[in-house]
């Protein structure tokens, strides 16, 4: 039977680059509202591993009044994920942790305490509240770059109040920040309208690395859907500048 509109579908999870390093996860158990336990870290990764992805960076939230992490409580539940893998005998990963901060009320704080999380060294995860810009970001950006730090910040096609403000979003680059597009937004996981924004700031160049910001396997049910051809080729050579970009000393020991 001819079937005119079963175009070939092209899975993301295919395209995976073997050394694409995922910046941006909740892997970690039992300290924000991503893995809730170490059996849950394990089988999240496994199943991640399947894609071909072997370097992680888990990224905790930090949040004020929410996530009380810490570069001490993140350590420590990274030895303890670490040390369960190797009980399992899983070794052919990478796994290291930074966190991703929300630029709230205490976020100054934690700039002058010059003990903020890197994801290499050099360049930290950032986001933004949800309901709206804070009034003092620009400030706060060039605030981080002074202190040494380069910001990247996580999800840009997940605040809606940037949609009807688009300009903003040259604004925000121009302003030092490095831009990661959520994988799950190139499918209508968080709805269609951020799905649509996505593949805008895709179209428009203004993307720079991608990652998963996976918490859950219901986001890998999500990522394991996208399959539309044209959205696929639309992200693939971001898959791969991922690699460039990070040369971070991961250790699967
Ligand atoms: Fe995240």
């Amino acid at each position: 039977m001819f079937h005119f509109f079963n175009r070939k579908k092209t899975p993301l999870i295919d395209i995976i680059p073997h050394d694409f390093i995922d910046f941006h996860t909740h892997l970690l158990p039992g300290i924000d509202d991503g893995s809730k336990n170490l059996d849950e870290s394990v089988s999240l990764i496994k199943r991640m591993n399947g894609y071909g992805i072997r370097n992680f960076i888990c990224t905790p939230h930090i949040m004020e009044g929410v996530w009380f992490n810490t570069p001490t409580i993140i350590n420590k539940k990274l030895i303890e994920l670490k040390s369960y893998l190797k009980s399992l005998e899983i070794s052919d990963i990478s796994i290291t942790a930074a966190a991703e901060y929300m630029v709230d009320g205490n976020f100054n704080n934690l700039l002058k305490s010059k003990e903020l999380i890197t994801l290499d060294g050099e360049h930290i995860l950032i986001e933004l509240p949800y309901f709206n810009l804070p009034y003092k970001v620009y400030e706060i950006l060039f605030n981080i770059q002074m202190a040494g730090y380069k910001p990247i910040l996580a999800h840009p096609e997940r605040y809606v109040y940037l949609h009807k403000n688009y300009t903003e979003y040259q604004k925000l680059k121009d302003a030092g920040c490095i831009f990661q597009l959520n994988l799950l937004s190139l499918s209508t996981h968080y709805g269609k309208h951020i799905q649509t924004i996505a593949l805008k700031l895709l179209k428009d160049n203004l993307i720079d690395l991608v990652a998963s910001d996976v918490h859950n396997h219901r986001h890998l049910d999500s990522l394991e859907s996208i399959d539309n051809p044209s959205i696929v080729k639309l992200v693939k050579p971001l898959l791969k500048k991922n690699i460039l970009d990070y040369n971070c000393p991961f250790s699967t020991s």
